[in-house]
């Protein structure tokens, strides 16, 4: 059987196996805007099955999301860097985690924040109010909450942002007792994902980023290019912060979400000092239920040294940080 025959194959199986909890449902856009230059936010409303599955999703899980029969922009808005890549059929849904989840009534609303990268996201730019669009999830595991920790300190770098701003709504509004305090990286101003104005007294402040400051949650920015900021890297601003504010490790519990080197930083900075850390990995997906076991991810084994390779859809995306074998 070719590869694509195969990835289809596992993905039929895939469809009939889906558990009560998740499953393959359409969805309804009830709303999809640019933000900034880079970014697109859809809404996604379910209804019936859907919209139970997705009301008791958990920050951190996904949904793939299926952009074969979606058209195309014309041709005059298709960026000139991926008019090669544009016609590419899609044979494979992509995995999208969510900004949000809200519940209004039997329907429920699934908030994605995206960013053009290639032929599906761009195919979903053209999605217009009341497109039907066919999803698999809740996908994923989704971070964990433990008892006791006082400070949730979260860690987001570019597209890392999405599965974070969902946690921090959740712990804001189920955890008051944890403290969230957000570091956001991205390599210039542009580059930050968010739907809001960035003003000096919100920075000075401490609120800089208008998605965290609505559930009083104070947010830190760091750029590689100083345009806002911190200049450098977000985990060097985080070493920084962390130096100037001494906390015990029991009380604290890092998550994180980004570029793996960003990832591989934090769970070196978590180790260092002794902190509960989670990461949320990427990894390219074809079935995202455990089937196709395309999206490795190289962990150790616990106590004995050696390695072994859970996938990411579903033991993940969200592991320990102690647990994954970054590359160097
Ligand atoms: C759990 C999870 C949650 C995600 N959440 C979001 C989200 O909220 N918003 C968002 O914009 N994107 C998200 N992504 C990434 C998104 O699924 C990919 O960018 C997707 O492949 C885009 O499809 P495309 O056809 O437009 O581009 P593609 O042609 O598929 O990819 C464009 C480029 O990005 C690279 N790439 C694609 N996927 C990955 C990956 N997983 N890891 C490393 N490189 C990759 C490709 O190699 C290629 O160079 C998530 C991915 C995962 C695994
Ligand atoms: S995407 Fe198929 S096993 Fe993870």
């Amino acid at each position: 059987m070719d590869y694509y025959k195969e990835q289809e194959h596992l993905l039929n199986m895939s469809e009939q196996s889906l558990l009560h909890t998740r499953g393959l449902f359409d969805a309804v856009v009830t709303a999809h805007k640019q933000i900034g230059l880079n970014f697109h936010k859809l809404k996604l409303t379910f209804s019936g099955e859907g919209a139970k599955a997705f009301a008791a999703c958990k920050p951190g899980q996904f949904a793939e999301l299926d952009a074969s029969s979606v058209p195309l922009p014309p041709e005059e808005k298709i960026p000139a860097e991926l008019l090669d890549v544009s016609g590419r059929n899609i044979l494979l849904r992509r995995p999208f985690s969510f900004t949000d989840v809200t519940v209004h009534g039997d329907k429920t609303i699934v908030d994605i924040l995206y960013c053009v990268v290639g032929p599906a996201t761009l195919r979903l730019t053209t999605m217009q109010t009341g497109s039907v669009i066919s999803v698999i999830g809740p996908l994923g595991n989704g971070f964990y909450i433990p008892n006791g920790k006082k400070f949730a300190l979260l860690i987001a770098g570019g597209m890392g942002t999405p599965p974070l701003q969902h946690l921090a709504k959740f712990l804001a509004t189920n955890h008051q007792d944890i403290q969230v305090i957000v570091f956001a990286g991205a390599k210039s101003k542009i580059d930050l994902p968010i739907d809001g104005r960035l003003d000096e007294i919100s920075m000075e402040l401490g609120f800089s980023l208008p998605e965290f400051a609505r559930y009083g949650i104070e947010s830190i920015i760091a750029t590689d290019d100083g345009s806002i900021g911190y200049k450098g890297f977000i985990t060097d601003c985080f070493i920084q912060w962390l130096k100037e504010n001494n906390l015990s490790p029991k009380d604290v519990i890092i998550y994180a979400c980004g570029p793996e080197k960003m990832l591989a930083r934090t769970a070196k900075i978590a180790l260092e000092r002794k902190f509960d850390c989670q990461v949320s990995m990427e990894r390219r997906m074809a079935c995202g239920t455990g089937l196709c076991q395309g999206c490795a991810v190289e962990c150790k084994l616990p106590d004995a040294g050696g390695k072994v390779y859970k996938m990411c859809c579903q033991d993940g995306p969200v592991f320990k940080s102690s647990e994954i074998v970054f590359a160097d």
